[in-house]
């Protein structure tokens, strides 16, 4: 086993160990600070570990590399699944955490819709923030035992309606428990998407 994280990152140990941690993952742009406030307001006491993405567009962190807006660069997005796959279990065995729940926004939602796809059970379930299909024609994943919450906006330039149905629809198909939420939103978050993702953490 590697004895150095792949990904920069900060973690905040847990005050509340009945809570599980919460993987952050950010969007473009964000680093392993952005989400941190976020973390903290929606599973007060849990543990967080939130990577920095590697790739960068311009200057700016994302988890992996796109061809255009909403195209994405599908061999660059499996390495880097299964690159931050691995750091999870780095970061499992190094920092004594269980199997955390994955929390995304944009980019970040979008590798996490990933991960669920091609490692089926590393995360207990997930929070897909605004997140889109990642793949065209996505891998056979089996999701019995995982739930996710998607939280899509119905005024988002960025994800297309029919997009996010297809993920929450795919998910579904594949075994997960899934609850699909369209807000009156745009591609950025609003307090709703706060409290329906405490309550949704809350209640699992
Ligand atoms: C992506 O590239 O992952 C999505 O278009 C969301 C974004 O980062 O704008």
């Amino acid at each position: 086993m590697s004895t150095q994280p792949s990904l920069v990152h900060r973690f905040e140990p847990s005050t509340d160990t009945a809570r599980p941690p919460l993987l952050l993952l950010h969007g473009t742009g964000g680093d392993e600070a952005d989400l941190l406030p976020l973390g903290a307001m929606v599973a007060p006491g849990a543990a967080l570990l939130s990577p920095r993405g590697a790739v960068l567009e311009n200057g700016m962190p994302r988890f992996f590399r796109r061809l255009a807006e909403g195209v994405f660069d599908e061999d660059d997005l499996r390495r880097r699944t299964d690159d931050l796959a691995g750091f999870i279990r780095w970061a499992q065995a190094e920092y004594g955490i269980a199997a955390p729940i994955a929390l995304g926004f944009s980019n970040g939602a979008n590798i996490a819709a990933s991960l669920l796809l091609r490692h089926p059970g590393l995360v207990r379930g997930a929070v897909l923030l605004r997140a889109m299909a990642p793949f065209r024609e996505a891998p056979a994943a089996r999701l019995d035992g995982t739930s996710v919450l998607m939280l899509s906006g119905t005024a988002d330039p960025i994800v297309p309606e029919e997009n996010s149905k297809r993920l929450a629809a795919l998910l579904a198909a594949d075994g997960a428990t899934v609850r699909h939420h369209e807000l009156p939103a745009g591609h950025g978050l609003s307090q709703l998407d706060v409290t329906l993702t405490r309550e949704w953490i809350a209640g699992l």
